[in-house]
């Protein structure tokens, strides 16, 4: 019987969330957290599923994903936007649609055991859902025996977030995770990977509460179709501002990039999908040197990322965050994607 392990990282955004929904830039890094996906072939009708990290087992049905994600797609591009969020409620769901859309595409589909896990912190903001939905599609592409496509996976991982994300995800999520790096993103002309000279030194900020994309996404959504010129013009802003991040994280310039962020939260604080826990973290990282600190992901709730200009610096903005009631994170960023372990 085969076998595959798969282990994929989690991501932060530097610029660009919610924007890119909007074909807007983004810039996004791939982060030393991974989530790991273990396949092992089976003979029985069902796929069985164990999400170690919420002690949840399922057993389906080959035919019930495929049609699940056909439902899924079908429900998207008729916009069927709430009922799109009640599926994201149960954690399977997601999951059961991106095994549904990667085993439709397979010729000889073999039913499977799949164990789930992640280091991958659970608040949201970091991927942690993304980088599970890439490894799951990547499991099975190897299941049966295809190398590890890139662009297949994200694809078919995208579709765990149109699920998560209520109904338009950018696709950056899953990219960043799947590509790994640094990459500049953009909904129509998907990733092109950023080459920066020396490492940027990044302080994640974790509230604890859980992040609410979805909420924030669907809000956003709603403020678009009220006020469309306020939010065009903030969306636009955000483009400038991520067109501008590109250029400096090529050139090394920390202090333009820092000025960006702070300007990225602006924007951020006018879609209003910040939190004022967030806003605090933002503010003690600020007040430790940070060159800029902005949230991270989806919002409302979630991580913050904060630059520092060294490793000292990087040390003390981590104990201003904890001071502040935050979980502070350092970590290497720019790591390789999604990859089979033990190959
Ligand atoms: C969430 O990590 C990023 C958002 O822009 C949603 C998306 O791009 O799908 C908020």
């Amino acid at each position: 019987m085969k076998t595959a392990t798969v282990s994929t990282p989690g991501k932060i955004i530097l610029f660009g969330e919610h924007s890119v929904v909007y074909n807007k830039k983004g810039i996004a890094s791939a982060i030393d957290k991974h989530s790991t996906v273990k396949i092992k072939e089976n003979t029985n009708e069902f796929i069985s599923l164990f999400l170690k990290d919420f002690n949840i087992r399922t057993r389906i049905r080959i035919e019930e994903a495929v049609s699940f994600a056909e439902e899924i797609k079908t429900l998207a591009s008729e916009k069927k936007f709430d009922q799109i969020k009640k599926l994201s409620k149960n954690p399977i769901n997601p999951i059961k649609a991106v095994i549904g859309t990667t085993i439709n595409k397979d010729k000889n589909p073999s039913s499977f055991d799949m164990v789930i896990s992640s280091r991958i912190p659970k608040t949201g903001g970091l991927g942690s859902g993304s980088s599970v939905f890439a490894g799951v599609s990547a499991t099975i592409l190897s299941l049966s025996g295809n190398r590890i496509n890139k662009k297949k996976i994200a694809e078919n991982a995208y579709l765990g977030d149109v699920i998560a994300h209520a109904g338009t995800p950018s696709g950056i999520d899953t990219s960043t995770v799947t590509y790994g790096g640094f990459i500049e993103y953009k909904k129509t002309t998907g990733v092109k990977p950023l080459k920066i000279k020396s490492p940027l030194l990044i302080v994640i900020g974790d509230t604890g509460i859980p992040a609410r994309t979805k909420t924030a996404v669907t809000q956003v959504r709603r403020m678009l179709e009220e006020k469309p010129l306020q939010v065009k013009r903030v969306l636009e802003e955000m483009d400038s501002i991520a067109e501008e991040g590109i250029r400096q994280v090529k050139e090394n310039n920390f202090e333009m990039i820092g000025k960006l962020m702070n300007e990225n939260q602006e924007c951020l604080r006018g879609l209003r999908v910040s939190h004022p826990k967030l806003e605090k973290l933002i503010k003690a990282s600020l007040r430790a040197g940070a060159l800029g600190a902005k949230l991270s992901g989806g919002g409302k709730g979630g991580i913050m990322i904060a630059l520092a200009e060294s490793k000292a610096m990087q040390k003390k903005i981590a104990r201003s965050i904890e001071n502040t009631g935050g979980k502070a994170i350092i970590t290497t960023i720019g790591v390789e994607g999604v990859k089979r372990e033990g190959l």
